[in-house]
């Protein structure tokens, strides 16, 4: 077997982590919101009618930054229809999902969720069927303090302070022929930077995200951007990207797929820094990948639109296996090695749909098998990403070419005095003895060592048989003059932190 080796440097900083690359997603789609995160009549509902069970995962999870309130939703959203008094407001149809929306929760409700789960809002506002001046209407009722209309009705609404949201994304997908007043990269970049404008007249604290591309496989992608950031560069802070990857029945090319997410970020990078450079700019803009996870997206393209208008259907409970969530842990490792332009990011979505968490009414809710990686990145990547050598033997497939078998991130917490590995295996046959080399640390010594891998890699959690899948926490390495020798299993994710002296 050929050797491998992964090296860190104590000094080679990437970059600071911003702590909203933790972040997630929750849309008004299918049982993401309700029977999710509000349920007023189940017997784990708070006096909010919201979730305890749910909320305490949230923060087990340690996300940081919640989006909402879409997603394809949004783009046929009318913020209003969501706040004042419950009893008046109109059920709507949703467009998007082909369902029925109550509008008993809303922007209140979410704001007073986001405080009790201790996450940051990122609000989206809808530039498919609505536009500037609806807008600027709900930033007045979020962040104004005067004797105005909008800010008067939030005050009537029983919140006198201002919210002061600061993260807007300026529509979502807009890209996408199926979004609900879809445009062409040029008419979206009028509207989007008369939108940014007129946003930051009204306040100037905010930060802007501008939509960029649904997918790198869109035929737009490259040309939109280009074409959005032209028309809109001085007046945002942030591009989206959104990623969802999937199992085709190749499993061994599925675990490799991060490979296409560093792709993608370093193509969008380069495109903004193109347009930085023609315009002559000192302003770098940076991404957010307000969505990103593993989506079997064909199962769902693949079914008939509903014919009913429902509240709340069950759409995309994807179940998710230890190779989903290896493939999270080492989506999340390619996050933190861009850490220098990522600044964002949201596992998409949160609760039921396509999420970490799962909630069934009368139940408990659960964590799914990529809750455990989301949730140890989360806790322990923090501070600076320090450059990762990966000496590593290769993997060879007709979609990603010649690849790395392993991948690696080590992030430096300073705070503590502690550093934390981050590593994945991606062959689904081999297992790989690894020397990490930390030479640099002087004296270290390991604290904390998980393990997410399985013989069965399509073992889930459920209902039925509850969390079967377990991160192993047993510690199998020891650090010897600066180097630990650690065996990661096939297709496995693991996890290793040690203090420093
Ligand atoms: O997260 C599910 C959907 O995926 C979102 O509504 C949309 O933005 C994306 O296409």
């Amino acid at each position: 077997m050929l050797p491998s080796k992964i090296s860190i440097g104590r000094n080679f900083e990437i970059s600071e982590i911003d702590p909203r690359v933790y972040g997630s997603f929750a849309e008004h789609m299918g049982r993401c919101i309700y029977e999710g995160i509000y349920e007023p009549d189940s017997k784990f509902a708070d006096e909010d009618g919201f979730r305890s069970d749910v909320i305490e995962l949230v923060k087990e999870l340690g996300v940081t930054i919640v989006r909402y309130p879409g997603g394809n939703f949004l783009s046929g959203y009318d913020w209003k229809d969501g706040v004042g008094p419950q009893s008046g407001r109109p059920k709507r149809l949703d467009l998007a999902w082909h369902s029925l929306e109550s509008n008993q929760f809303g922007l209140d409700q979410f704001m007073v969720w986001c405080e009790k789960a201790g996450v940051e809002p990122m609000m989206a506002i809808n530039l498919g069927s609505k536009g500037l001046s609806e807008a600027l209407e709900l930033l007045e009722y979020t962040n104004v303090d005067a004797d105005s209309k909008w800010a008067n009705y939030r005050v009537e609404n029983g919140v006198r302070k201002p919210y002061g949201i600061k993260v807007w994304c300026l529509g979502n997908e807009m890209d996408g022929p199926w979004q609900l007043g879809h445009k062409s990269a040029k008419d979206y970049a009028t509207l989007a930077s008369d939108v940014a404008r007129g946003m930051r007249q009204m306040d100037e604290n905010l930060e802007l995200v501008v939509c960029g591309s649904s997918g790198r496989a869109m035929p737009t992608f490259g040309q939109w951007e280009e074409t959005v950031l032209e028309d809109s560069y001085d007046l945002v802070d942030h591009i989206s990207l959104h990623v969802y990857f999937e199992d085709h029945g190749n499993t061994q090319e599925f675990l490799l797929c991060a490979t296409d997410l560093d792709l993608f970020i370093d193509e969008v990078c380069n495109i903004a820094d193109a347009v930085k450079a023609k315009q002559r700019r000192d302003k770098t803009i940076t991404l957010s990948l307000d969505e990103w996870n593993v989506w079997q997206l064909s199962a769902y393209q693949g079914l008939e639109r509903a014919k009913t208008w429902e509240l709340a259907p069950r759409i995309i409970e994807d179940e998710y296996n230890v190779a989903d969530a290896v493939v999270v842990g080492n989506l999340l490792i390619s996050i933190l090695r861009r850490s220098d332009r990522v600044k964002m990011a949201c596992l998409a979505q949160l609760v039921n749909v396509i999420a970490p968490i799962r909630a069934e009414k009368g139940h408990p809710a659960w964590r799914q098998t990529t809750f455990f990686p989301f949730a140890y990145t989360a806790r322990y990547g923090k501070g600076k990403t320090l450059i990762t050598r990966i000496d590593s033997p290769k993997i060879t497939t007709e979609k990603y070419g010649t690849v790395s078998a392993l991948d690696a991130i080590c992030t430096y917490d300073e705070s503590s005095n502690s550093a934390a590995l981050f590593m994945v295996n991606r062959s689904l046959a081999d297992s790989y003895t690894t020397e990490i080399d930390m030479t640099g640390f002087r004296d270290i010594t390991v604290v904390e060592q998980v393990t997410i891998s399985d013989t069965n890699l399509k073992r889930t959690n459920n209902l039925e048989v509850g969390e079967a899948v377990q991160p192993n926490k047993e510690i199998t390495s020891i650090a010897k003059d600066g180097k630990i020798q650690v065996t990661l299993p096939p297709a496995s994710w693991q996890m290793v932190r040690v203090s420093l002296h």
